[in-house]
């Protein structure tokens, strides 16, 4: 609706880019003022600059305490208070498609930024908003890598899943002061950080791109390739006073991958017999 965040404060890390940057405009569009974190400058103040006075930048590491102390510092200062704590940034670790060949060397700084970050930026916001008196909002973006096993990725995988439980049981341990805490869970949204098609010359970037499309879609039953803009809806939305129950919570957005199998094993069984039997 729109004016969903009207009168309230929010940060979004990671805000200057791919889901992060969907989500400061849809926050701005219903009326919030937002801090933007992030390390990419340039995208960060123009983004900030698009928005007018209703969003400022901070060149915030969220591995880094201090920096996320001054963030949240920033927000109070610039716009008076805080009411939603969006811990957005995250990286993928490096894509080695066998386990057995990761070298397992970025898993500090993948943990550092996916796990430690989203504590941090809890904890330090969860501290404002007990002292204000009047609840708060936590998101963690999570993954649907952190709610489903499979091959590769494994340090990517274990942060997220982690964020997930550490989300769950902040939300027990936030209720008595009324601070809502609550995941996100996308599935193979466009970004930069899912784009395999970097640096690959125009002739053959379509070819690729529909590729890959087709290989996310396989195992997902809507057909449809999500965007970063149906990740800040739900981010919206638990936001927004609308999800005033919703605590605890790992919301997927992810064309119902995690609903189950959309492989049809009877049809296919089926066919099967047909084929070798005869009808
Ligand atoms: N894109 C997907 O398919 C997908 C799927 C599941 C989950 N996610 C999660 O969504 C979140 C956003 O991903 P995205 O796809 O928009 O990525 P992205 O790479 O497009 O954007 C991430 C932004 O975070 C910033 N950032 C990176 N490290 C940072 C740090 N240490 N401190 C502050 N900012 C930092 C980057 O500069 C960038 O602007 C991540 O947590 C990611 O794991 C993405």
């Amino acid at each position: 609706m729109p004016g969903d965040l009207e009168g309230k404060v929010a940060i979004v890390t990671g805000g200057a880019g791919g889901i992060g940057r969907a989500s400061v405009e849809l926050f701005v569009a219903h009326g919030a003022k937002v801090v933007i974190a992030d390390l990419n400058d340039d995208a960060g103040q123009a983004l900030a600059k698009a928005c007018g006075a209703a969003a400022i930048y901070q060149r915030t590491d969220v591995a880094q305490r201090e920096q996320v102390q001054a963030l949240v510092d920033r927000a109070v200062r610039d716009f008076g208070r805080l009411d939603v704590m969006f811990n957005n940034a995250g990286i993928s670790c490096a894509a080695f498609p066998s386990f057995l060949d990761d070298t397992l060397e970025d898993f500090e700084r993948v943990t550092r930024v996916n796990l430690l970050g989203p504590m941090i930026g809890t904890q330090a916001a969860a501290r404002v908003m007990r002292a204000q008196g009047e609840g708060g909002v936590i998101l963690n973006n999570a993954s649907i890598a952190g709610l489903l096993a499979g091959q590769a990725m494994m340090t990517y995988r274990a942060t997220k899943a982690g964020l997930i439980q550490f989300s769950k049981s902040a939300a027990i341990d936030l209720a008595q002061y009324g601070i809502r805490v609550n995941c996100l869970a996308p599935g193979h949204i466009r970004t930069p950080m899912s784009s395999f098609e970097q640096g690959v010359d125009r002739d053959n970037v379509s070819t690729l791109a529909t590729e890959i499309d087709a290989i996310y879609l396989y195992n997902q039953p809507l057909k449809r390739r999500g965007q970063p803009q149906d990740v800040a809806e739900a981010a919206l939305f638990l936001a927004s006073d609308r999800a005033s129950q919703i605590t605890g919570v790992t919301l997927p957005v992810e064309g119902g991958v995690t609903a189950g199998d959309p492989v049809n094993h009877l049809a296919e069984i089926l066919a099967a017999r047909t084929r070798i039997l005869g009808a």
